[in-house]
């Protein structure tokens, strides 16, 4: 069976943008994938969050992994500071990646903008190269990620490509898979910027375990156009394009359907609709999660997680030292 791995960093709430543009891959996938998903909590460490959000939010991430549909019969789930051996691995590529790569990464370059040397982290700067660590680590053939993360799986290929020919075959070369659509779930305030968890006014971004009714009010308030014609035109009409996309994962239908189906509607009504199908996904998940995250479930599948997921991660970062030549392995 073919290996998938993904994780999503645990500073901040998850939000709709992370379900459609990651989650859901990861459940339509684990039934055809031996499936690694992780907490990349070490990825949080780079801007410096509050020790205990960050602990709250690492439980509440892997409730939420579950409440999605996560299943642990399938899905492999850990969290990655548990796991020694991925930043075992990580300075061992560090050692084979060059900072003008590194400088490309248009994350990186985002991020520290308009920041000086003094307050931009060394952590900001490697943090592909821990990814690249994440995934090569187990062998992984597939990447489900957002758009945003696509250069950081390329660099990986290219950091991966580069060791096997300095020291024989060691790592698969993994391959991102992006969605078509959803890719890129936009603020609902600000339909040409990325629905993000660190928005700064949150009236853009549905979080999965927000009140229903603040979730439908922030829908029916969402940006559009004064057109009132709803047509799938991201460039003109970002907000109702954005609508579109959201109703089109949601319901598993596609863009041209929905233009079909709403053709004769206005946007007040075509938001009742996609209102509705957030808040039923909204109440389907807060209800598992409510469940979920009573007991001592969490920590047992993080257990069971972490077994396989170091079994496998301590095997290859074993093989690289000893293609390295350092320790005595
Ligand atoms: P992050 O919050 O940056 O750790 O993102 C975790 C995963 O969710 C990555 O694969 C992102 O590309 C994806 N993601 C985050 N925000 C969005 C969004 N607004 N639309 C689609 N995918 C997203
Ligand atoms: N860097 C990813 C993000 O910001 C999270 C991440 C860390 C990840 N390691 C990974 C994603 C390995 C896929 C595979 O979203």
């Amino acid at each position: 069976m073919k290996r998938l791995l993904s994780g999503i960093k645990p500073n901040g709430e998850l939000h709709l943008g992370h379900y459609i543009g990651a989650i859901i891959h990861f459940i339509e996938m684990q039934k055809d994938y031996e499936s690694f998903v992780f907490v990349a909590d070490l990825h949080s460490l780079t801007v410096n969050p509050n020790p205990k959000e960050l602990r709250n939010n690492i439980k509440e991430m892997v409730g939420l992994y579950l409440a999605c549909g996560l299943d642990p019969q399938h899905t492999y789930l850990f969290n990655q500071s548990e796991n020694i051996y991925h930043p075992m691995l990580s300075w061992a590529l560090e050692c084979h990646s060059y900072m003008g790569e590194m400088n490309r990464m248009t994350q990186y370059k985002e991020k520290s903008r308009n920041k000086s040397n003094e307050s931009v982290t060394c952590g900001l700067f490697t943090y592909p190269i821990l990814m690249a660590a994440d995934i090569l680590i187990y062998d992984a053939d597939v990447v489900p990620v957002g758009e945003d993360q696509k250069q950081h799986v390329e660099l990986t290929r290219n950091i991966a490509e580069r060791f096997n020919n300095r020291y024989g075959q060691t790592f698969k070369i993994p391959e991102p898979i992006i969605a078509k659509t959803g890719a890129r779930i936009m603020d609902l305030q600000n339909p040409t910027k990325k629905m993000s968890k660190s928005a700064e006014n949150t009236k853009g971004v549905i979080f999965l375990l927000e009140d229903l009714e603040v979730a439908r009010k922030k829908i029916m308030s969402a940006i559009t156009d004064s057109d009132n014609k709803i047509k799938y035109d991201p460039e003109n009409k970002p907000g109702i394009a954005n609508l579109m996309t959201i109703y089109s994962c949601l319901t598993n239908i596609t863009i041209t359907e929905v233009e079909d189906m709403f053709q004769n509607d206005n946007y007040g009504t075509f938001k009742t609709k996609v209102a509705d199908e957030v808040i039923k996904l909204l109440q389907q998940i807060q209800e598992k999660y409510n469940e979920i995250i009573k007991g001592d479930y969490i920590d047992k599948v993080l257990d069971q997680g972490l077994k396989k997921a170091e079994e496998i991660a301590k095997t290859k970062a074993l093989e690289v030292y000893q293609k390295l030549g350092v320790g005595r392995y």
